[in-house]
């Protein structure tokens, strides 16, 4: 059981994500909950503030220490949290390897910035682990934050119906997956290759795992490097 909240200022944002499929079949099953927190909640003032100009000048605003600092504390007041992660093009890229690590934990607590991020203090003070999905910059942590709590909620043991299926992923042993083929056998004569129909499943393992490797030395020859 994984329970992750998110502290954003764009709630709605969040809602889309997690409500179908997979990750909403994993929260209908109890194996997940996912809680969002607007952060303006705690808002220093009537205006509902949460940002301001950054000091030393530029453009863009920052997320406030006072409201942040506020949300953090008081959902630690009921949870404890294995990891505080910060959403930030500058943090480590997310991998599979990061996945299954995040996987295998209980409570998450993720916080989404926007404009030009979250004051340094608070990611000195509470963040234990700056996740990047990628080397470009996305308007906010919360489409970032979506494709992290995807990419962990699946791998929860029970949310996916085969419980193999995810050890065969793509990246699961630094391979890419093989290709996949479905009805009909013949689609306007394009033929699915032979082995798949022949139904000797030593034969399709055998097939499957030359593809993989194929795949991974033509498209990321980069990934038989790694560890
Ligand atoms: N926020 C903005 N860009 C991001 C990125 N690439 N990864 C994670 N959080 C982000």
């Amino acid at each position: 059981m994984l329970t992750i909240d998110i502290i954003t200022v764009v709630p709605d944002l969040l809602e889309g994500p997690f409500s179908h499929s997979i990750m909403k079949r994993a929260q209908d099953k109890g194996l997940l909950t996912v809680r969002t927190h607007n952060l303006r909640k705690w808002a220093i003032n009537k205006h509902a503030q949460v940002d301001d100009y950054p000091f030393g000048g530029g453009a863009g605003m920052v997320l406030m220490c006072e409201p942040l600092a506020n949300a953090i504390e008081e959902l630690q007041l009921n949870n404890t949290y294995d990891a505080i992660i910060y959403m930030t093009p500058d943090g480590k890229t997310f991998d599979q390897p990061m996945a299954n690590q995040l996987s295998m934990l209980q409570n998450l607590l993720i916080i989404c910035g926007h404009y030009k991020g979250i004051d340094q203090r608070i990611r000195d003070q509470y963040i234990t682990m700056e996740i990047s999905i990628g080397d470009y910059v996305l308007s906010g942590g919360e489409l970032a934050a979506a494709v992290v709590v995807d990419a962990i909620g699946r791998l929860i043991p029970g949310v996916l119906s085969d419980e193999t299926s995810a050890l065969t992923d793509s990246f699961q042993d630094n391979l890419l997956a093989p290709p996949v083929y479905t009805r009909p056998a013949d689609f306007r004569g394009m033929k699915v290759p032979e082995i798949l129909l022949q139904g000797d499943p030593k034969k399709v393992e055998d097939w499957r795992f030359e593809q993989s490797v194929e795949r991974t030395k033509t498209r990321r020859p980069d990934l038989f490097k790694e560890d």
